[in-house]
């Protein structure tokens, strides 16, 4: 089991990078501030490990930038309307930090804080936290846990469980910058994605909080229903991609009850590599890595725009002050369980 030494954060806390792996050479390093993935190691066409995800060198470089690279977001990934929502009578106030809105749970959300480790075999490492009452705004005493596992089938697992003694939001993503072709190649534009959504949540206005309206993504650069590259339709003449400079949007996945079910499968042409994304979610929110321009990364390695995409698995944006959509939250005494795979292969 490796486990090595990360940095520091301003405050002088040392940082840990944990290794986990398989028996077939696929490998994930974590580090225990802000239970983030930093490298994920899979085997291209050519059989050489690539790393296809977006990250930093150290727990300082992740204090310092602002993209949530790997992190594990929570207790509410996306946006909150307001910084504000109301839950049995009483209204929680959040961080002001997008807008006027709240993002990511604001300015010390689970994925810039440190989280402790309860558990380190070979393959799997389950980061767990308590988080108080009123912490960043939200109700209840709550115990947060997360485990990255990765199997035998080249996947790599990521399960989240909560818990809290009050009615509260839990609503947890990995918010992993993807690029098959290896971090340090450029941008994702030549991806090919297929989305199986056939609604998607647009939003307001370049604030991006839904407008409540679950539409269809037919006829429009939404429809990623059929794989096609993510370049093809991202420059198109439509005032949802203005908005956010690209893709950033919830899509509804299409589900018949509950379960795990292919949320979307997306290839890397140069590598060869092939990811498909497994989830109980019902929503994922596309992000093309937009406000990423010069972003210093690993080993010196600068992102471009667009160098990465996310496919971030959750409830939809703004749910808990949105009658229609399904609620995010979570009873008191009950446990909230979400699970997403990321299942890797080869295309020749
Ligand atoms: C959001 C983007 C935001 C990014 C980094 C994504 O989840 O949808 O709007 O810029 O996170 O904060």
């Amino acid at each position: 089991m490796e486990k090595t030494n990360f940095g520091r954060t301003a405050d002088g806390r040392e940082a840990f990078l944990y290794t986990i792996g398989n028996c077939r050479g696929m490998r994930a390093q974590i580090t225990d501030f802000g239970a983030a993935l930093v490298s994920l190691y899979v085997k291209d066409r050519d059989g050489s490990m690539t790393d296809v995800v977006l990250g930093c060198d150290d727990a300082a470089q992740y204090e310092r930038q602002t993209c949530y690279f790997g992190a594990t977001v929570g207790r509410n990934c996306n946006r909150i309307a307001g910084a504000a929502f109301d839950l049995g009578g009483e209204t929680y106030a959040l961080d002001v930090n997008d807008n006027e809105n709240n993002l990511h749970s604001g300015f010390k959300g689970t994925s810039e804080r440190f989280w402790d480790v309860s558990e380190h075999t070979k393959s799997r490492i389950t980061f767990t936290m308590e988080d108080a009452h009123l912490a960043q705004g939200f109700p209840g005493n709550a115990q947060l846990a997360v485990t990255y596992e990765v199997t035998e089938d080249d996947e790599l697992e990521i399960s989240y469980r909560a818990s809290a003694d009050r009615d509260t939001v839990f609503n947890f993503t990995n918010h992993a910058y993807f690029n098959l072709n290896g971090h340090a190649s450029g941008d994702i534009l030549d991806h090919t994605l297929q989305l199986k959504a056939a609604y998607y949540t647009p939003v307001i206005d370049a604030k991006a909080i839904p407008t409540g309206e679950i539409a269809p993504v037919e006829g429009t650069p939404f429809d990623f229903r059929v794989a096609k590259t993510v370049g093809q339709d991202i420059g198109a003449d439509n005032a949802q991609l203005t908005y956010g400079s690209g893709y950033d949007h919830n899509f509804v996945l299409d589900r018949d009850g509950e379960g795990m079910r292919t949320a979307a499968v997306v290839k890397g042409p140069e590598s060869g590599i092939r990811m498909e994304v497994v989830t109980d979610c019902i929503g994922i929110q596309l992000y093309t890595g937009n406000f990423v321009d010069g972003e210093p990364g690993k080993g010196g390695v600068i992102y471009p725009k667009h160098g990465g995409m996310c496919l971030e698995t959750q409830y939809f944006p703004n749910s808990v002050n949105e009658p229609a959509f399904v609620s995010p939250v979570t009873e008191a005494g009950k446990e909230y369980r979400s699970k997403t795979v990321y299942r890797f292969g080869r295309d020749n």
